[in-house]
């Protein structure tokens, strides 16, 4: 790993904060480690607890943390009552913008009025503390309310990511037992209405529980009403009264808060189930002390609400700490491939929390765009999702950042609830590296181990894994508490085993090498190879499949799916092309397979496990090494032809394009 030896580098230490040292940050990195007690017992006072909590931590029953166990508090109270009692009521909350480029904008006091009237409309539909509330919604104004809605009258929401199938929000929203539906009508995608509520109706048939859905009128296409069961979201609001007010319930710290749908190695995804208290701590913490926002900043984090980026950091985080943030309905390159930039330009954004993939793509498209916009508002630039190459990295500072932002390359997962390795100038600004998300916040106590469980030394790859619970941690996967334990904590006792693999260099610096298991990132989204798997064996011409990531210069990496067909089928152009679409359709469109390679056998091992790191090995051209348990020696020629075949045919393509 030679960018891990890189020294510090004068030239990407940021200018318009003093580079220091470090000793700060690790004295109390340090202190949260050695006195975990009292460091979040004063961390804590930052939220208003109906309780305060008289014990930060019930470590009884590991795996099972419970964080400040006695407290008592609301989150949606945090988020919004504390701020409208004081001069930051007609502070913005939001600023949204929509795909065709409509603003609405909400104070901290609209945003409250709002949220009343839809808690009391939930609450008249019947959902009571502890139910949950799914939600099938576009990053539209509505999506936050309902989180905070529920929230408010302690109901439990499970976000589906609007652009998943109809099966994959029915197997969500199945699991988790919901009985309310909140969704548009449709979004605006690319200029057009597509729509969402049909998706629900698709899926309808398949949830068993729901008995309402709410509908927001977003684009105002037709769609099917269904009697007794849909409302109109602005009906129900009617209903409620323009002046409702819904006493916010005093929920345990320990309460669940929301489930939200990851994949994971096995089986379908998994409910990562995450508690109030503690993850509001965390929220709060770690966005303060990443980007380290004040009242003058317009802060956006461009990811959906869908995913736990959006969750922590596009409505708990700013909202609690009571900031304005800025939310985008749409797509990044339309009506053209400077949007980003126009509209940090027209709202004075000053944080932007982007993404690698993002950056990659700008970067293809041209520096003369983001140069033709003034960017003079940014103070800070953040990644999250993946790695962030150092190429990208550096194209970030220079062209975005002018040489003179720092770059927050923020580690994390689903799972931590929220930061976990990343730089901190809300403590103190230590010297970056390109493609270093550099070093563990406070309370996070991070190892690098080998497969025995030790400890690696520095610049030596290993598993991450997390030595302490933390506040922001899940609490349990959602009505399987064995399949958390053995998941996060099965390989070594007491130990989260992060799925990551990283190495640490010569000054402490964590450099992330990606997903030690087999689970995707593509163009960040997180995907579970068996999930594409089981969605290409659903189709009846398939028997078998293997999906790999395969390197993308955009994407950081696409999954390329191996298949072999069931007898009386053949191979043709367009069976790859329906096989693609039939992922499509059952898992969503970022799940589309770059490519279908289909073969006669898939190299297997004598006991018949499918040797996936042959299949890699072919992808990336790598060697094959030993394979000396293979079952078939003739299944490696078969995919390399196969593989050979599909590039020829790839080539071709993109010859004819060129033409
Ligand atoms: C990857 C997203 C390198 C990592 C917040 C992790 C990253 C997984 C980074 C979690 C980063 C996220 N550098 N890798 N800055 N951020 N990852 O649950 O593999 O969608 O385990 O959470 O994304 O993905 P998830």
């Amino acid at each position: 790993m030679s960018e891990a030896s890189l020294p510090f580098n004068e030239k990407y230490s940021p200018s318009i904060a003093k580079v220091s040292s470090g000793e700060k940050r690790k004295q109390i990195w340090e202190e949260s480690i050695k006195n975990p007690q009292e460091f979040w017992a004063e961390k804590a006072k930052a939220i208003d607890w109906f309780k305060a909590p008289t014990k930060v931590l019930d470590d009884s029953n590991p795996p099972f943390f419970k964080w400040f166990p006695d407290g008592e508090l609301n989150i949606c109270y945090n988020a919004l009552d504390r701020h409208v009692k004081t001069a930051r009521k007609n502070k913005l909350a939001y600023i949204w913008e929509g795909e065709m480029g409509e603003v609405k904008t909400y104070t901290y006091y609209q945003l409250y009025r709002e949220v009343n009237k839809l808690a009391k409309a939930l609450k008249d539909l019947g959902v009571k503390r502890g139910d949950r509330v799914a939600v099938f919604l576009p990053v539209i104004p509505e999506l936050p309310i309902t989180l905070l809605a529920t929230t408010r009258i302690g109901g439990v929401h499970t976000v589906v990511f609007s652009g998943f199938s109809a099966e994959a929000l029915a197997d969500r929203v199945n699991d988790c037992g919901a009985k309310v539906l909140v969704t548009a009508d449709g979004s605006f995608r690319r200029g057009k209405a597509v729509g969402i509520k049909d998706n629900a109706d698709r899926a309808s048939s398949l949830m068993t529980n729901i008995e309402k859905v709410l509908v927001v009128k977003r684009t105002g296409q037709p769609v099917q009403m269904k009697e007794g069961r849909d409302i109109w979201y602005h009906d129900a609001l009617t209903a409620a009264g323009a002046n409702a007010y819904v006493e916010p319930e005093s929920m345990k710290s320990t309460d669940p808060l929301f489930i939200l749908y990851t994949s994971g190695t096995t089986g379908k995804p998994k409910g990562v189930q995450h508690g109030i208290g503690g993850y509001l701590v965390w929220a709060y913490w770690t966005l303060k002390w990443a980007f380290d926002p004040t009242d003058e900043d317009i802060y956006w984090c461009v990811a959906d609400i869908g995913w736990i980026t959006g969750h922590t950091y596009n409505v708990y985080a700013p909202l609690s700490l009571g900031i304005t943030a800025f939310l985008f309905e749409g797509t990044p390159d339309y009506p053209g491939q400077d949007r980003w930039w126009q509209m940090i330009e027209n709202h004075g954004i000053s944080i932007l929390y982007g993404t690698p993939t993002a950056v990659r793509m700008f970067m293809k498209f041209g520096e003369a765009l983001p140069l033709k916009h003034d960017l003079s508002t940014l103070r800070i630039l953040g990644s999250v999702g993946e790695a962030i190459n150092p190429e990208a990295w550096k194209w970030y500072y220079r062209v975005i950042g002018k040489e003179r932002l720092p770059i927050i390359d923020t580690w994390w997962q689903t799972e931590t609830g929220g930061f976990m390795i990343s730089p901190a100038p809300g403590i103190e600004l230590t010297p970056l590296k390109p493609g270093s998300a550099t070093l563990p916040l406070p309370g996070v106590n991070i190892d690098i181990f080998d497969e025995t469980g030790k400890p690696v030394p520095a610049q030596n790859k290993g598993y991450l894994v997390i030595k302490s619970p933390w506040p922001g941690m899940l609490q349990t996967v959602w009505k399987d508490p064995e399949r958390f334990k053995l998941t996060y904590f099965g390989r070594w006792p007491g130990i989260y085993v992060t799925g990551d693999y990283a190495i640490r260099d010569q000054d402490g610096y964590f450099w992330l090498l990606g997903r030690a298991d087999e689970v995707l990132k593509v163009a960040g989204h997180r995907i579970g190879t068996v999930e594409l798997e089981s969605a290409l064996v659903s189709h009846p011409a398939v028997s078998e499949a293997a999906v790999m990531g395969k390197e993308d210069v955009v994407k950081g990496e696409v999954p390329v799916a191996f298949v072999v067909l069931r007898s009386g089928f053949t191979a043709s152009d367009e069976l790859r092309a329906e096989l693609i679409k039939h992922v499509r359709t059952t898992i969503g469109p970022i799940a589309t397979p770059d490519a279908v390679i289909i073969v006669n056998k898939l190299p297997k091992t004598r006991s018949g496990k499918i040797m996936r790191r042959l299949l890699k090995a072919v992808l990336t051209g790598a060697p094959l090494g030993d394979t000396s348990t293979i079952e078939d020696e003739g299944s490696i020629d078969d995919i390399k032809a196969a593989y050979a075949e599909l590039q020829y045919q790839l080539a071709a393509v993109a010859a004819k394009k060129t033409q």
